[in-house]
């Protein structure tokens, strides 16, 4: 199971790059506004900065929403660095953006899935991973780990290669969540994996093994 970061911030994702567990990074444009980046030349640069902090995929969004605009920007995208991956939203000239991308080799990570249909769609275009929302599912009372359930089982069915990309991933419970499904990678925030690491009884464990070797050696 690969564990992606979901974040534009530069010391979230060495933070959790140093942990020596991230196999790669998504970003979205609201993640990007949310550090303050803006403007095509400066997107393009922190994307790159991105690439050059993390050995792994990083997901880059196109803004287009017509085929033409979605191949240019793809276009540009990718061929910033070969860590990119070209994350198009789940829309009619989106479908054909990735099966575009796919012929050409580009990998793609399918964005905005709701919805088992929409993965079989993401899959049957070649899409490298699909990003389904669990935790915006969840957030209008849908069960957001059934979907991968779903997707899971669908995926299997026909031995489709599109990885699935469990995203707005918010907490710990669906990160474990997911490991049991069967979900390819996950992405979430910085406190989101850093959650597993904590248990109260490995505190107090802790403390109280130091606290018997003091006693022992002072
Ligand atoms: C996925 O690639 C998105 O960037 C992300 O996971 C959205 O998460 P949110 O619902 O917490 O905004």
């Amino acid at each position: 199971m690969k564990f992606f970061i979901d974040t534009a911030n530069l010391k979230d994702i060495k933070e959790a790059n140093d942990l020596g567990i991230l196999d790669g990074v998504t970003t979205n444009p609201s993640l990007m506004a949310k550090e303050g980046i803006t403007g095509a030349e400066n997107i393009l640069a922190h994307y790159i900065k991105i690439c050059e902090l993390v050995d792994g995929d990083v997901s880059a969004e196109v803004i287009a929403t017509d085929f033409e605009g979605m191949v240019a920007e793809g276009e540009k995208l990718a061929a910033l660095h070969p860590q990119i991956v070209v994350k198009i939203p789940m829309i009619k000239e989106g479908i054909k953006a990735i099966k575009y991308f796919t012929n050409k080799g580009i990998k793609t990570n399918c964005t905005l899935v709701f919805s088992a249909g929409q993965a079989l769609l993401a899959a049957k275009a070649g899409a490298t991973y699909v990003s389904p929302f669990i935790g915006r599912l969840d957030d209008v009372s849908t069960d957001g780990m059934t979907l991968i359930d779903d997707i899971r089982l669908i995926y299997d069915n026909f031995g489709f290669e599109t990885q699935i990309l469990a995203a707005s991933v918010r907490h710990v419970m669906h990160i474990v969540n997911c490991a049991k499904t069967g979900a390819d990678v996950i992405t979430g925030p910085l406190s989101a994996i850093e959650g597993l690491l904590k248990h109260p009884l490995t505190d107090i464990g802790l403390a109280t093994f130091l606290a018997d070797y003091q006693k022992g050696n002072s």
